[in-house]
């Protein structure tokens, strides 16, 4: 989405004014705004996150702020969703509206329709259960919202699975049909019980058989920084470092996954390494910012990242210190720039979707701790 362009003044400033200049006017603004950063912002901005955390974190610490101005480093989506679950008198800001998520973009709502439609035809309106990666736009977040459907995020992917089985006899899942298959595997579904929907196909590229036999239908919408982690990879760290761990982010391939030690959301990889002691050997399969900041924080074990090419969110990136000055001395004069607002009839749905997702998984966790 095209933003107001940031003024060329900003772009001569020294990087170090830039950086006095934010600390300053977040000082002097710290009763009205709140600061959230998402694990792969660059260093520079997460010094100034008074939040930091995975989506699932996030959208729940966005729904505990008082301030009156949210600055969400991170995605479009993850702002649309800070909005959603805000009062509406708070307002949301990302420092960069072309800050936005490729895979989020693969599932559009019009094909969506047109695929709930299909799917309504044969297996009526109580037969499937949609339920949405948060990685995904605010519309069909209400689409699945309306039809009984759910969010879920990386961190509880399985909850809001079993969740959805628990109504219903199979689950669409969007967009990313990685995170959906690796979940699904995990909750011993087998392969054969899965089929892609691809949105450029009559019904998904599938025989009605298969679709009959199916109990998930998995998007055809995948993370391409993800996607370049591979299995050769993990080969070969776990021939050149003997006792490496291998921890990844399950939005990578199955056959990634399925090699892996331990699989988990942004702030699982980062609890996971902060908890294991010194000497301690791991290649991670994630982006590469939060990598080399667990490198860094944890000199005392071996951190690799795991692919030869640089696995960097482009668009994560964006969200740089002369966008957060930008948004700020804005807010400092009373403006208000780069603001993201849901409209309210998608909101609505929207927020029930979200809301599901918090209440099963509060009763997901107390289950298990019990
Ligand atoms: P997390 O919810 O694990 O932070 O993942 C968000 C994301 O976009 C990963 O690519
Ligand atoms: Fe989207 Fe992939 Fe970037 Fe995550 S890493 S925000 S899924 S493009």
């Amino acid at each position: 989405m095209a933003g107001q362009p940031i003024p060329e003044r900003y772009n001569s400033l020294p990087e170090n004014e830039v950086l006095e200049r934010i600390a300053r006017l977040k000082k002097d603004l710290r009763d009205s705004i709140t600061v959230l950063g998402h694990h792969y912002q660059r260093d520079e901005i997460i010094q100034f996150a008074d939040f930091t955390g995975d989506s699932y974190k996030l959208s729940k610490t966005a729904s505990e702020q008082k301030a009156s101005y949210i600055l969400f480093c991170g995605v479009h989506f993850m702002a649309e969703s800070a909005d959603i679950l805000t009062r509406d008198d708070q307002i949301v800001i990302l420092p960069d509206l072309e800050a936005g998520c490729s895979m989020a973009d693969m599932a559009v709502l019009e094909q969506v329709e047109w695929a709930w439609s299909a799917l309504e035809k044969y297996f009526g309106r109580e037969g499937v259960m949609p339920i949405t990666y948060m990685n995904s736009a605010a519309d069909i977040k209400a689409f699945c919202g309306k039809r009984g459907g759910a969010v879920c995020t990386s961190s509880n992917a399985q909850a809001l699975m079993e969740w959805g089985f628990s109504q219903r006899e199979k689950v669409l899942f969007l967009p990313d049909q990685h995170l959906g298959r690796n979940t699904a595997k995990r909750m011993g579904i087998s392969l054969s019980q899965m089929v892609i929907w691809d949105p450029n196909e009559e019904l998904g590229g599938n025989s009605l058989e298969d679709l009959r036999r199916a109990k998930v239908i998995l998007w055809k919408g995948h993370c391409s920084v993800h996607g370049m982690f591979r299995p050769e990879h993990v080969d070969l760290f776990r021939k050149r470092h003997l006792g490496v761990q291998v921890l990844v982010h399950p939005e990578c391939v199955m056959e990634v996954v399925d090699q892996a030690d331990s699989v988990g959301s942004t702030e699982f990889i980062i609890k996971t390494v902060e908890q294991a002691p010194a000497g301690s050997k791991w290649v991670i399969g994630t982006e590469l910012h939060l990598v080399n900041r667990l490198k860094k924080n944890h000199p005392d074990q071996e951190i690799y990242f795991l692919s030869p090419t640089v696995c960097v969110c482009s668009t994560m990136f964006r969200i740089d210190p002369r966008h957060l000055l930008w948004v700020l001395e804005n807010l400092a004069q009373g403006k208000v720039v780069n603001r993201i607002q849901v409209p309210k009839e998608v909101k609505q749905w929207a927020r029930v979707a979200l809301e599901r997702m918090l209440q099963t998984t509060t009763t997901s966790q107390k289950r298990l701790a019990a």
